[in-house]
């Protein structure tokens, strides 16, 4: 099978696994608070791509760590993705109505269900990881995922990163200031989709963590680059969000400094050096490798 069938036949069955898992951990809509659950449900089971769930089963199984024991920490990150991006779109935040071809939560709930359902999908996150009793990982371990995914998205990261958007908002950022947002808003969590794989899987090579961790950081970037470069040339109706977003709330972001083909020249150049980092694994990682250049050539 060439490797673009490959990926996207992998890529379904992580999104089937993902979904299944993550419509057992969510409370059915019919538990009190209605109203809460079911914003938190359709923020949640709404069609995303799953690329960090995707991320951490292709991780973890290159390493060779049963499924089973990924589906915790694969829902763990796709919460706090979720909880992220409905905070994201709030008025406050980016404004935006349209989110996975759907009304935004805030618009089809309302502002303060958006935020509560936000604030419930984060803990959510935590509470799996701390309890899903098919993870197989020493204590210690399950510990240091519970930090890895609390560094990854509060002020040191997914958080950070949002507040260092929202003060630049109007600005001319440096590179080395755009690049510094980027890895914190976006890098972090897809970082920690991969730590988490590595801290699922009993005894890897300090050398291997290594390895992922900078594939990690150069798709986290390379990422943030391609949805910044996606906001400037793709449209509404593929994307499923509101096109040229970043240029109406006058964001910085890549194509703005760079201009588009500096920019995806850019995100060419990460996908090289996370190529590079992956030199030492076998065909075992070549799904990972496939992701990358997924990442940069993505439509949506
Ligand atoms: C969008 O993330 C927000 C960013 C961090 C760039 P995705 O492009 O992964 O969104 P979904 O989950 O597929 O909707
Ligand atoms: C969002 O970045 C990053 C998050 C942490 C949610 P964007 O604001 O560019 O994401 P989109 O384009 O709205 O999905
Ligand atoms: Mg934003
Ligand atoms: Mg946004
Ligand atoms: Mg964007």
């Amino acid at each position: 099978m060439n490797p673009d069938n490959q990926l996207k036949e992998y890529t379904q069955r992580c999104q089937a696994r993902v979904e299944a898992a993550l419509d057992d951990w969510l409370p059915d809509e019919n538990i009190l608070p209605q109203r809460l659950h079911q914003a938190m449900r359709y923020s949640v089971l709404n069609g995303g791509k799953r690329m960090r769930p995707v991320l951490t089963y292709c991780t973890g199984t290159a390493l060779g760590s049963d499924p089973d024991t990924l589906d915790g920490p694969a829902c763990a990150v796709e919460l706090i993705h979720a909880y992220s991006l409905v905070h994201d779109d709030l008025p406050a935040m980016d404004d935006d109505s349209l989110r996975r071809g759907k009304p935004t939560c805030h618009v089809e709930f309302d502002e303060a269900t958006a935020i509560l359902a936000g604030d419930a999908l984060q803990t959510l996150a935590f509470h799996v990881l701390a309890s899903d009793e098919r993870m197989t990982a020493s204590p210690a371990n399950r510990l240091e995922m519970l930090r890895t995914l609390t560094t990854a998205s509060g002020s040191h990261g997914m958080v950070g990163g949002q507040a260092i958007d929202l003060d630049s908002v109007g600005k001319t950022l440096d590179l080395p200031s755009l690049e510094n947002m980027h890895i914190f808003k976006t890098g972090a969590l897809i970082r920690a989709s991969i730590s988490l794989a590595t801290l699922a899987t009993p005894n890897v090579d300090t050398e291997i963590v290594t390895r992922l961790d900078h594939y990690a950081k150069c798709i986290g970037l390379s990422f943030q680059i391609q949805d910044d470069i996606l906001d400037e040339e793709s449209d509404t109706a593929t994307l499923g969000k509101t096109q040229g977003k970043d240029r109406q709330n006058n964001k910085p972001n890549y194509p703005a400094l760079l201009g588009l083909a500096g920019a995806k020249q850019k995100a060419n150049e990460l996908h090289q050096d996370a190529l590079d980092s992956l030199d030492a694994f076998g065909d075992e990682a070549d799904l990972l490798r496939a992701l990358s250049l997924y990442i940069i050539e993505r439509r949506h």
